[in-house]
């Protein structure tokens, strides 16, 4: 068995290999500001993400009635998803099914642009934990950082996993129960602590690839077989609460430090996204109505039948010259009646019918 430094310092080699990247680091130049989301909000993942709020940075993902899925199913495949906002402290609750297999990651990550890290990561052999970890300013001198936490049928099930992160601590909590606080002054004080604007990435990735370190192989349990796959990560719907209300957030300085990042005050793109009404449904549009509006369309829909039923029987009365409607209904005999209906129809279907196709009314 792997000691718990090497287990850490594996962890840590996977981690950094898997979706941490920056475009711009602010720390050692000046970068665009980070649009904020602003706001709070829930995502079901079993419908279409919004490609505006959710963008998918690699590989594809498939929706299913349940969730959004993030599958390896060939070689190298490592579908991912990056928020388009930026949080500035908050809360993420992700409701996860791990995949299950050796040498697959599932993982949801918190990443700023000066590489300021908050994971959960799922390694597929273990298919009953999570690990919990984080990065200040992509530091990886340290490896003891990783958490080891408890969570039956992880593979099977949805579990709520939430990260509450202030400027003060950074909370992990699994389906409602916290398992882990790292404080402020705790990360090499402050120096290590995650503080500054992230986005959020969903993602499986196999760490068990036979390209990837050796280390990487065994921290993930081993080589992935491909050919057992498709390995499926499934994400059920997620919540984001950004903790600052604003358009976007920026650098004031290259500290890194959290008092360095001014809030630029606004509407953020994504908040203005969100708040568009979306694209509906027709059982959507019809849910949303009031019973009022409800009554008014069946209303209008009976109208609508009893009106074409009108239309009808004014067709009929339009071939009066033809004596036989009238006949039929003044017949107070119904066999009488039926025969001529039936003759009517008959007459009807050969004359007007075929020769005129259906006129209800002229
Ligand atoms: C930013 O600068 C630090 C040292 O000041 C360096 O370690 C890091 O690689 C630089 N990052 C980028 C993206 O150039
Ligand atoms: C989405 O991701 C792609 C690939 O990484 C990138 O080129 C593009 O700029 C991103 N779009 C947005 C809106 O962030
Ligand atoms: C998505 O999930 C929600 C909540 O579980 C459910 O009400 C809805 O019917 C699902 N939609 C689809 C398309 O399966
Ligand atoms: C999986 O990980 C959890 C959390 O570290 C641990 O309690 C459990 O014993 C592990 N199971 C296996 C089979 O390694
Ligand atoms: C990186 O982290 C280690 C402890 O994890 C710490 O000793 C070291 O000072 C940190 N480096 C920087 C540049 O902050
Ligand atoms: C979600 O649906 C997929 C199939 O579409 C299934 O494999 C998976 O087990 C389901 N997960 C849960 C927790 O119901
Ligand atoms: C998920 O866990 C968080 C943290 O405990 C909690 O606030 C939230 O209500 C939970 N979500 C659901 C849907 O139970
Ligand atoms: C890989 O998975 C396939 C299909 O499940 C199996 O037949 C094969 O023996 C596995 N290979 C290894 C090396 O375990
Ligand atoms: C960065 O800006 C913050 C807030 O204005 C300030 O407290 C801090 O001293 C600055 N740091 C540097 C290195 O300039
Ligand atoms: C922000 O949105 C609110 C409500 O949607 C709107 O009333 C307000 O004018 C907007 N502000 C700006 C600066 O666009």
């Amino acid at each position: 068995m792997f000691s718990r430094s090497l287990l850490g310092l594996l962890a840590l080699v996977g981690s950094v290999a898997a979706q941490t990247y920056t475009n711009c680091d602010p720390l050692n130049k000046t970068c665009p500001a980070d649009p904020a989301l602003g706001t709070e909000h829930t995502w079901q993942f079993n419908t279409t993400l919004d490609d505006k709020i959710w963008n998918v940075t690699n590989g594809e993902i498939t929706t299913a009635s349940n969730g959004t899925m993030f599958q390896i199913k060939e070689k190298l495949q490592s579908p991912t998803i990056e928020s388009t906002f930026y949080i500035f402290f908050g809360i993420v609750e992700s409701h996860v099914q791990m995949a299950s297999g050796a040498g697959v990651v599932s993982s949801v990550v918190l990443e700023s642009d000066d590489l300021d890290e908050i994971d959960w990561e799922w390694v597929g052999y273990n298919t009953s934990g999570v690990q919990s970890n984080y990065y200040g300013k992509g530091n990886t001198t340290s490896y003891d950082r990783a958490g080891y936490h408890y969570v039956p049928n992880a593979a099977t099930e949805f579990h709520n996993y939430t990260t509450h992160w202030t400027h003060e601590k950074l909370e992990w909590w699994i389906d409602g129960e916290l398992v882990r606080t790292l404080l402020y002054e705790d990360a090499v004080d402050g120096r290590n602590y995650p503080q500054t604007p992230s986005t959020v990435r969903y993602g499986i990735w196999p760490g068990g690839d036979p390209s990837e370190s050796t280390g990487t192989i065994e921290w993930a349990g081993g080589e992935i077989n491909y050919t057992a796959g498709p390995y499926t990560m499934i994400v059920e719907k997620v919540r984001v609460h950004d903790f600052h209300t604003g358009k976007s957030y920026e650098y004031t300085n290259h500290s890194g430090d959290w008092q360095s990042i001014k809030v630029v005050s606004g509407n953020s793109t994504a908040e203005v996204e969100l708040t568009k009404a979306p694209a509906k449904t027709l059982a959507e549009k019809w849910a949303d109505l009031s019973t009022g509006a409800k009554i008014g369309i069946y209303c209008g829909a009976a109208a609508f039948v009893v009106g074409s039923a009108g239309a009808f029987v004014l067709f009929f009365l339009n071939q009066r010259k033809k004596g036989r409607l009238e006949h039929a209904l003044e017949d107070t005999k119904f066999s009488a009646e039926r025969t001529e209906m039936q003759n009517f129809q008959t007459d009807w279907r050969q004359s007007e019918w075929k020769n005129n196709g259906y006129r209800p009314v002229q």
